[in-house]
């Protein structure tokens, strides 16, 4: 499949439901003893595939991972570096944390942001990075 062929989920509402499906139960994996706030992510990349992740909490609060990045890093751990849609999973939604627009933004402004919440599965926000994270920090060689 030629990655430039791969529809957003913004475009296939079949694509949609089925990355929401994967985040809510991706969610059910969420290692949350100390906030009891479990959050899922889907995360669709150029290539058409889904990768999945989870916030992975720690005694140590803050080795805390988030599930933006947990999926993240298991897409690019999976050859992955360009990505078209991030379904985000929670309980009354949430917006992703400034630690993840930055880690995400990494791979492109572009990336589209779908907020959903968890007992409705309704879609509260699509927003995109570049508008959640303005005037970001991208290039360091040019100071
Ligand atoms: N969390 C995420 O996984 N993603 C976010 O965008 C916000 C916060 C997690 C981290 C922690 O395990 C819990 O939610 C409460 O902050």
């Amino acid at each position: 499949m030629n990655p430039n062929d791969t529809k957003s989920a913004a475009e296939d509402p079949d694509l949609l439901t089925q990355l929401i499906d994967v985040a809510c139960d991706v969610r059910e994996q969420a290692y949350a003893p100390y906030s009891n706030f479990q959050v899922g992510a889907a995360l669709l990349a150029a290539s058409g595939a889904i990768y999945r992740g989870c916030n992975v909490e720690n005694v140590s609060f803050g080795l805390t991972l988030c599930a933006e990045r947990t999926a993240a890093s298991a897409a690019v751990a999976a050859g992955e570096r360009a990505f078209k849609t991030l379904v985000l999973v929670t309980s009354g939604s949430v917006s992703p944390c400034g630690a993840c627009r930055q880690f995400l933004i990494e791979f492109g402004p572009a990336l589209e942001i779908v907020m959903v919440e968890a007992s409705t599965r309704q879609i509260t926000q699509r927003i995109s990075l570049a508008e959640l994270l303005p005037n970001q920090f991208n290039d360091f060689r040019e100071g």
